[in-house]
């Protein structure tokens, strides 16, 4: 499960609905450290780069949702020489953004200076009428967060005269005043409709932890009640071991006094 499915899993279990146990798979360091900020953040500049060709330098982008996935679009938009502005709700997240350098405003603000719009928030009409009213002329539209309910695309073709598919997975938008707006993928991820999802050598990471949290299950056996459980830690620390040994890397190790001295409270103080 990634971040929508852990939500709305966990709101199952509230709600007595869910049937068998499960593992927040999403939730594992392993996990949304990794898949959602490496993998997305390529893969998501990957697709919108194949469907279009732009060039991502001296473009503004604006990044909607600064959490792991949108965190990894930022920092490899950044990469590419783009001025990335974030839009957020939650204000630790927005501080986040603000101290790791991005410029922070709401969206209706951003609206206006955008060249590149790309929602990874998990919500709904993140993108809105009030938004498609401001948007500049050949401002490009694009989602890798959730389903394709990010962008308010009714909303858009209710503004709409005409709409054209000017190559694979770019649709231009015509509106009653005159401006055109690029809606990429049909508003669906782009990163899996344009480009090939996220690389093997980063999935490897979340099936490890789909495979290990099943091999789990079967040693629990029936001790496991229909609840969303979090990944053992020791799945978690396993992963990222068994990841940097296939990267042929390695790493120091606590000696017993390392050891001992951080689990005293005693020595030092
Ligand atoms: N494209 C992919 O391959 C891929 C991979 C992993 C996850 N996802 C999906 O991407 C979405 C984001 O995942 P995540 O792990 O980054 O989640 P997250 O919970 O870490 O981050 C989402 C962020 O969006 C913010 N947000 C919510 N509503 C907003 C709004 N209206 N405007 C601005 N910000 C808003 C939240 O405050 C939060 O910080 C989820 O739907 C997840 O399932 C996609």
């Amino acid at each position: 499960m990634t971040t929508t499915g852990v939500k709305r899993q966990k709101q199952m279990e509230k709600e007595g609905a869910l049937k068998y146990p499960l593992f927040a798979v999403n939730e594992a360091d392993s996990k949304h450290l990794f898949d959602n900020r490496y993998g997305t953040g390529q893969s998501t500049i990957d697709g919108i780069t194949r469907a279009t060709n732009i060039l991502w330098a001296g473009k503004r982008v604006i990044v909607c949702g600064y959490g792991w996935c949108g965190r990894g679009v930022a920092l490899r938009a950044r990469g590419l020489g783009s001025h990335v502005i974030v839009t957020e709700v939650d204000a630790i997240r927005a501080l986040e953004a603000v101290m790791d350098g991005y410029e922070v405003m709401p969206l209706l603000d951003a609206a206006k200076v955008g060249d590149i719009f790309i929602t990874l928030t998990g919500d709904t009409s993140v993108i809105d009428k009030a938004h498609f009213e401001l948007l500049k002329d050949g401002a490009i539209l694009a989602n890798s967060g959730h389903f394709d309910v990010e962008i308010n695309i009714s909303a858009l073709e209710a503004l709409t005269t005409a709409k054209r598919r000017v190559r694979p997975f770019v649709d231009e938008y015509t509106l009653a005043d005159g401006r055109h707006l690029f809606l990429l993928g049909e508003g669906r991820l782009i990163n899996l409709a344009a480009a090939e999802g996220h690389p093997a050598s980063v999935m490897d990471m979340s099936f490890a932890n789909h495979a290990l949290c099943s091999e789990y299950m079967v040693k629990m056996g029936k001790t496991l009640v229909p609840k969303v459980y979090s990944v053992p830690k020791e799945i978690d620390w396993e992963i990222g071991r068994l990841k940097l040994l296939s990267m042929g890397i390695t790493i120091d190790t606590l000696t017993a006094e390392q050891k001992k001295y951080l689990e005293s409270w005693k020595s030092g103080t």
